[in-house]
Order: C-alpha cells, then structure tokens, then sequence
C-alpha cells in the first residue's frame, strides 16, 4: 500500500517526485519522504502525515541538472507512522525505498546487529540498506553487493535504492507487489508503484515480473531474473492524465459514480456479439469439465462476487461457493480439480486474494481472474484473465470498479450457461437485452441525485443503518452499508431481509435506520412484509423501490424495470449517492477515507 516514485534525468526532481506521490495519495499512507542524488550529494527529507508537511519542509530545495531521485508514501506495516519510521532509510551512503513485507527481515536485522549495525527506525525496510552496504565494504561491486541483498530478501518488495557509490544509477527490485519502470524519448527514466505518477511523462514502460532486479542510469536499463540477464519488453503507456482528474466533480468517487454508465458500456464492448456473449479471452478456455465454481474475493469485490454466485446458479446451472479471502487462506479448504476458482479483484494487489490464489493454483484448480488492474500481479497469476476496464478508479470506497465487475460475472454466468447448454434462446434473448440496457441504467439522474442531497440530512445520527434485500439484493445491501460505512463512518450492516426477525428486529426503534431495496421483479410481497414487520416497531425506514410503500417515512422511487439485474443496478448508484451525500455533510474526505486504502496489499 505505499506508493514508490522514482527518476533519472536533468528535470527539478523535487517538483517531479511530490506531484508523482500525490498521484499515488489515494492509497492510503502516514508518512512520506524523498531523497535526490545530484552531483554526489545526497539530500533528503521526511515528514510524518500529510504530504504538504513534506512539501513545506523542502520548499527551499530544488535541484536542476543531472540526477536522481526516490520518493515514498509509506502506509505503516511495521512501526508506528512516526517521521523515524518514515522512508528513505539510510546507512552511510546509500538510501533505500521499500513497499510490501519483507518476512525474514528479524534475523537479518539481529545478525546486522550483531556486527555492530545501528538501526535508527522500528520497520522492516531499513535491513534493506544495512544488507547492501555490508557487502559493499566486503568489496563486492554495487551490482553484485545489490544482487546479494535482494538475494537474502524473504517477502513482499518493491525496492529502490540509491547510493554514492554509484551516483548515476537506481538499484531497483520486485517481488508480489508493483514496480513499474517508463522511459521517454529524452532519456529520462521513471518509476512508480502504479501507472498514475508516469502518466503524462513516460511514453512506454515495463512492468515488472516477479523476482525481477536490476539497475537503471541515463543510458541504460539493466534487468535480471534469477541472475538471468532479461530483454526490458516496454510496453506503451495509453492512460489518459484526464481520466485521472477529477473534471469537475468534487470528488473522485463521485466522478467514478458518474462514470459508471461510460465504462459499463466499455466493459460490454466486443462481449456481445449477434445477440451472444463472447470472451475472446476465453476463446481457448474448456468448461466443460468444471463442476463447480468457487469464487474468492475481498471486501466489495466480496460482495460482486456473491451476487454473482445466484446468477451462476440460476443461469448457469453450475453449483457456485464464494469464500472471503482471508478467511479462505486459512481454513484448510478442501480443494476440486473440477473447481473453477474465480478471484475478484480491483487493484489485483490485495494480499489476501494473492494467497488464497496461490493456494489454489498449487492444489492444481484452473484460475480465472476478473480484474481492473492489467499486468497487476493477480493478473499475472491467474491462467485467464478477463478485465474490468473501470479506468482509473481513485475513490478508495469502490463504486464503478464494483459496477463493472457484477457486469462481467453476469456475462460470464452466461457465457458459462452456454458453454455448457444450458442457456434457451428465451432466457438469452432477455438476458441479452438486460445486459445492452446497463449503461442506460447507471446513468445517473440529477433530480434524484439532488433529491438524496436533500434526503441525507436526516440520516447524519441514530444508531445505525441497516441495509436489507432478499436474493441478489442481499449482497448488494452488504455493499450499500460498506460503502455508507467506509465514508460516513456510521455503523451500518448489510442483512437478509428474512434474517432481521432472528435477532436484529431487537434493534427496531425510531432511531434505527434501515435501507430496504424493494425490487417489484424479486420477491417483492416477502421483502414488504419483512419491512412491514420493522416498520410496526417503529425503525425509520428509508424504502428504495419502483411500487409506492405507504409505511416509508422517506421513499425512492425506481423505475419499473422488468429485469432484477436492472433493477440492481438503479439501486445500487442510489445506494452509493446516499453514503456519497451522507459523507459529504459529515465533512469527511470521501475519496480517502481515514484508516483505509485503496490496494490492501498487507494481510
Ligand atoms: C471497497 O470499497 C473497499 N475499499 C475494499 O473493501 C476493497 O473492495 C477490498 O479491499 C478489495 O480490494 P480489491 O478489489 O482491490 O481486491
């Protein structure tokens, strides 16, 4: 979850490494710090909080000509937040950069130790630099003396690493979680923890592979695996600075909310052809021989992942479990070859969704990601992949990344009722016609909009939020209540409408609040009776549905759509509008919520 900058070349490298980590802010970090080596100097800065305490205290710095530079937000795994613990960490001439975990640094930190080292912080990253500069002064080369310290490295790293020994070069490392390095036309060299901090800068760039090193410097790019000399395959860089901009929105999660009728219709793109679902990426790909289908995933993408476990079911016919990551990677679970295990995930860096997909690829289960992160290390895993194509998602709280990703499974929950003959022309056709109906759905209405600007005023206090549906709009009343949770920080819980009168009805007073998604085309008359038997107690009720509800003491009125999926889609931008406008009364920082981050790569 820390965000990595780095550069060679003749620009002002202070502007470029603070704009390149306010690029990568939405991430979530507590500290932040940059050094530059300019001329066999090296200057450095850290700061505690937030960036623009970093940006105050090297405001009299700048540095033109020839150099290079390391910049990072840390998000604190092992040491508190503190400006010690912050990064660089630094030895004698040497200063290093590190995102992820490295597992084995207590032994390497008590033998550095024991050869009479000084640490100065609590984390993990320092071994880094220590380990370097001990084989530097047994007379190993920069390279070798660099080699061996990643060598020694057990865990999760992205590394850069700068030294006075070789003032012309950043020393540079990956292992499970993100590096990536551009390049441009004017020899200038860039690195980052994501494509956003290159973006506008770098024209191509590599991603690097797991086990990957090497060292870079104004001429060249040195790249190793395993101690085999590797070809850098650059890539072209085609994100857009604009779709990383707020363009008028106040937030990026409102942006995101916006433009999920934009990207859906991207997602949908060349995956509907003559009136069927096609997934080139599957073009190779056998179901035939897949029983079962187990999906696993984190958080919201948790909750796409079990809405779309009734649509495996009820249209394609396939038994279908889902399993929360973190829960998976440790319960010993008995694992089917004739299992497809299909792992959800936006940044497709989240540790645990990585481990419970390592798991499954030993025990030798097919793999098939849905991800909106190209080249991320799920994607790289993963036998197939099928991309989400959100864009750019910034608001740390998931709205067109979750949009996206319950389009995909619906397609694949047909694409498997094919493949398996189990999908009639009927049911096709109004799947089909549903599905092209999306990106009209999630367009987002201004009066309704402004009508829950209104609405969330009432909704800033009491004791809590319950969110119920029945069916799919189960898992999307978990979703509702995550993200009122994640940016109001009000209690709210996601339940099955039929569970509330097994304990949660005790709850049920004037000061309750509960969200009741009321679709006409699924169960209606049992999800009105549940809200009935609330309602008769007195909790508020806030009921979102296409057919009037007198008890309601505020309504939402939908439209009557005659597909439960369209439905689900028109609740769900309702659902994400209320905690959007219930937040934003509160005055928080909606896209970067406190205590959260946008790529959980830790567990
Ligand atoms: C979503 O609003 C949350 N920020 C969080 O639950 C997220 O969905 C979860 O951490 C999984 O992330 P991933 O989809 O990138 O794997």
């Amino acid at each position: 979850m820390c965000g990595i900058v780095g550069y060679i070349g003749k620009r002002e490298k202070r502007e470029f490494l603070l704009d390149g980590l306010k690029e990568l802010e939405y991430r979530g970090y507590d500290s932040a710090g940059i050094a530059v080596l300019h001329q066999s100097e090296i200057n450095y800065f850290k700061a505690s909080g937030k960036l623009d305490n970093l940006t105050e205290k090297t405001k009299d710095f700048r540095s033109l000509g020839f150099g290079i530079g390391i910049a990072h937000t840390r998000w604190a795994t092992h040491g508190k937040p503190t400006e010690i613990n912050a990064h660089p960490h630094w030895g004698e001439f040497s200063f290093v950069i590190h995102n992820g975990i490295i597992e084995n640094y207590m032994e390497i930190k008590k033998e550095l130790q024991g050869e009479g080292v000084s640490f100065l912080s609590q984390t993990d990253s320092e071994v880094i630099v220590h380990l370097f500069e001990k084989y530097i002064k047994q007379n190993f080369t920069a390279q070798v003396a660099f080699e061996k310290t990643i060598n020694s490295l057990k865990g999760a790293y992205a590394i850069l690493l700068i030294s006075k020994i070789a003032p012309e070069s950043i020393f540079f490392a990956k292992n499970a979680v993100p590096l990536i390095v551009g390049r441009n036309a004017k020899d200038e060299l860039f690195f980052g923890s994501s494509d956003a901090p290159l973006i506008g800068f770098a024209d191509e760039v590599i991603y690097l592979e797991d086990g990957s090193y090497g060292w870079a410097n104004e001429k060249e790019i040195n790249l190793y695996k395993n101690s085999q000399k590797m070809q850098p395959n650059f890539k072209l860089l085609n994100s857009s600075k604009i779709y990383a901009q707020k363009d008028g929105f106040r937030f990026f999660m409102e942006k995101e909310i916006y433009e999920q009728s934009i990207v859906t219709s991207e997602t949908l793109m060349g995956r509907i052809k003559d009136d069927k679902v096609f997934f080139e990426e599957l073009s190779e790909y056998d179901f035939n021989d897949i029983e079962e289908i187990k999906i696993c995933a984190c958080g919201t993408s948790y909750h796409a992942a079990l809405a779309s476990s009734y649509l495996f079911e009820r249209i394609a016919k396939i038994r279908c479990s889902v399993e929360i990551a973190s829960e998976f990677r440790y319960k010993e679970p008995l694992l089917d070859k004739k299992t497809l295990f299909l792992i959800i995930s936006q940044s497709g860096e989240t540790a645990d969704t990585l481990q419970a997909l390592k798991m499954a690829k030993k025990a030798g289960l097919k793999t098939l990601a849905v991800c909106n992160v190209d080249n991320s290390s799920i994607v790289r895993i993963s036998d197939v992949t099928i991309l989400t194509r959100a864009g750019i998602e910034k608001g740390v709280a998931s709205t067109k990344a979750f949009a996206t990703q319950v389009l995909v499974l619906w397609l694949l929950s047909l694409h498997v009722a094919r493949s398996k003959g189990k999908l009639s022309e009927d049911l096709c056709k109004t799947e089909i016609k549903a599905l092209r109906g999306v990106p009209t759905v999630l367009k987002v209405n201004e009066e309704l909009h402004e009508k829950l600007h209104r609405l969330s005023k009432r909704y800033l206090h009491g004791h809590g939020f319950f969110f119920i549906g029945r069916d799919i709009f189960f898992p999307l009343a978990l979703e509702g209540a995550l993200k009122l949770k994640e940016i109001s920080y009000l209690h709210a819980e996601g339940y099955p409408a039929g569970e509330m009168k097994h304990g949660p009805i005790a709850l049920a007073d004037s000061t309750l609040f509960t969200v009741a998604l009321m679709p006409q085309t699924l169960l209606y008359d049992k999800i009105k009776s549940n809200v009935e038997e609330l309602s008769a107690r007195d909790a508020t009720i806030l009921a979102i549905s296409p057919k009037e509800f007198a008890l309601a003491d505020d309504f939402i009125k939908t439209q009557p759509y005659e597909h439960p999926m369209s439905e689900f889609f028109e609740m769900m931008v309702i659902t994400q509008l209320l905690a959007l406008e219930i937040s934003v009364r509160l005055g928080n920082d909606v896209d970067m919520p406190r205590n959260l981050a946008k790529s959980v790569t830790v567990e």
